[in-house]
């Protein structure tokens, strides 16, 4: 056995995308706070935002309509106290990013707006084109590294939440390659970890969304919900070694077009709002044109739009389409759908708390209820900032009421068996995972295929459990089997279709037995 090192802490985050960033902000006005996340700052999902951030800006728009959208798109199973806390918060929030530095795209002097499927208004804000998630990112991190009670630990690796024998979260357990195993002990500890995009062979996220959140929350016991919906983009860059890259929604907010492997524009045919109908509908279109055409993808056609415009307007996108060889004045982009976001997760309330005292969750990781069974366009940032500021600022508060705080631990020690060693390949049972989720449990799901997927992830999951690992790849790989599980189990509780989970063999919606969440929790 080694002695693991501890740290103290007021508050630690981990994550370090828009909600947990926006935490530590919050949090460090009057406590310590760490954060921790797996890679680098710029590692998040966030930080590969394009779109925008949804908020209500226009001079012609409302927070009624921008709630009635959010409601209309998230499938009759919407929080309302939650979707109209986050709607009316958006716009102070985004300018208070303004004034510290992010410089959202302008005309006239004025924020500019645009437009992405399921809003009935343009209410996108945008910085540097399509590189809004980036800009973002760079202005909290500039404010968090130049302020003074942050630490920031990069490239560390949280393996558990930490409870005590009353099942209050105490802090965190995480691994770095140069010290190893480490505690960090916290009065409070905020997730912020981000999705599971990886869980799929075709995703939009960056490889360490791999759910390993949700998979340390429900180990400690917190009650998850809504694991069945996961939202799929429409539009992902078909080409082999492009790693899947988002094509954003809001090219067609602008005007880009699909079109089928005939040059056919078929999106009319499936919804009378065309490419902007929300991305569920888009999603199985495409799927559905693809089989009819029996071909692996479709098209987005922007050779109509001003080229200098499309360059100036949407800069990420096209760097990425002339790195290979595409010229969109010309050519059409191949593109299909893919994983892009995880609408459940640890459930939290108003205040962003867990069912465990002392763990807060904010981000793509919580389920604030925001987003019912499907979320619109730009509303996960608007969330993340949201819910990163009331959980930070929740924690202030709290502690300003504690008097005393549960940070009395003796050393421990913290055994490393060494037996059972893992000869496995774990490379090989990602891939396996991820091609299963993709097959069995992706855009469409039918009830054999989804138990035949239970079978298959129970029986890896039981000996893939089993084996000891020293280091974040095992860890990560039964992150994702738990967390495909609670997916698998989930939509397959569901026997009906509902925003994001469609089901084939249970078309319809079924309001008299499926209006309400399906909560998951561990049994003890
Ligand atoms: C996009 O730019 O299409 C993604 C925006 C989002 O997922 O909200």
């Amino acid at each position: 056995s080694i002695s693991t090192n501890q740290l103290f802490t007021d508050c630690v985050i981990v994550g370090a995308g828009l909600a947990g960033l926006r935490a530590a902000i919050e949090a460090a006005d009057h406590r310590n706070v760490v954060v921790v996340c797996k890679g680098t700052m710029e590692d998040s999902n966030t930080w590969k935002a394009q779109g925008g951030v949804a908020s209500v800006l226009g001079k012609d728009d409302t927070f009624e309509s921008h709630i009635a959208d959010t409601f209309k798109t998230g499938g009759g199973i919407c929080d309302e106290q939650i979707v109209k806390l986050v709607v009316r918060q958006g716009p102070e929030l985004i300018h208070q990013l303004q004034e510290w530095g992010t410089a959202f795209d302008l005309v006239d002097g004025q924020v500019d707006i645009t437009l992405e499927g399921g809003h009935s208004r343009a209410r996108i804000v945008h910085a540097h084109g399509d590189e809004t998630g980036r800009a973002i990112a760079e202005t909290l991190i500039e404010r968090v590294r130049s302020t003074p009670n942050i630490k920031v630990i990069e490239n560390f690796y949280t393996v558990d939440v930490l409870t005590d024998e009353k099942q209050r979260c105490v802090g965190i357990i995480g691994y770095d390659r140069q010290h190893g195993l480490q505690i960090l002990w916290a009065a409070n500890t905020i997730l912020a970890s981000g999705g599971g995009g990886q869980l799929y062979r075709e995703t939009t996220n960056p490889s360490g969304a791999t759910a390993d959140g949700i998979a340390m929350a429900y180990r400690a016991g917190a009650v998850l919900r809504d694991m069945e919906f996961v939202q799929f983009h429409p539009t992902t860059l078909y080409i082999a070694g492009a790693s899947r890259a988002l094509i954003t929604e809001t090219l067609r907010g602008e005007g880009a077009i699909l079109l089928d492997v005939n040059g056919h524009r078929f999106m009319t045919e499936y919804d009378e709002a065309g490419e902007l109908a929300p991305r569920d509908v888009v999603s199985r279109a495409i799927l559905d044109q693809m089989r009819k055409t029996e071909s692996t993808h479709v098209f987005l056609d922007v050779r109509h739009l001003n080229k200098e415009y499309f360059a100036r307007r949407f800069p990420m996108i096209s760097d990425l389409c002339e790195s290979f060889d595409i010229d969109v004045s010309h050519d059409l982009i191949p593109v299909r759908p893919s994983a892009h976001y995880m609408i459940g997760g640890v459930l939290t309330d108003a205040l962003g708390r867990t069912s465990i005292e002392n763990l807060y969750a904010c981000g793509e990781v919580a389920s604030t209820g925001l987003h019912g069974a499907n979320r619109l366009g730009s509303n996960s940032l608007l969330e993340g900032l949201v819910f990163g500021t009331i959980a930070g600022r929740e924690v202030v508060q709290k502690a300003r009421a504690d008097v005393t705080t549960s940070l009395k631990h003796p050393l421990i020690k913290y055994q490393i068996p060494h037996s059972n060693r893992s000869q496995l390949d774990v490379p090989d049972v990602r891939n396996s995972l991820r091609a299963l989720m993709w097959r069995n449990v992706g855009i469409t799901r039918t009830a054999q295929p989804l138990t035949e997927a239970e079978e298959i992830i129970r029986f890896w999951h039981r000996y893939v459990m089993d084996k000891v690992f020293d280091s974040p790849e095992g860890w990560e790989c039964q992150n994702m089997l738990t967390a495909s599980l609670l997916v698998t189990c989930a939509a397959q509780l569901r026997k009906e279709s509902r925003g994001v989970h469609y089901r084939v063999d249970h078309p319809e919606t079924d309001d008299a037995h499926f209006r309400k969440h399906i909560e998951i929790v561990k049994a003890n």
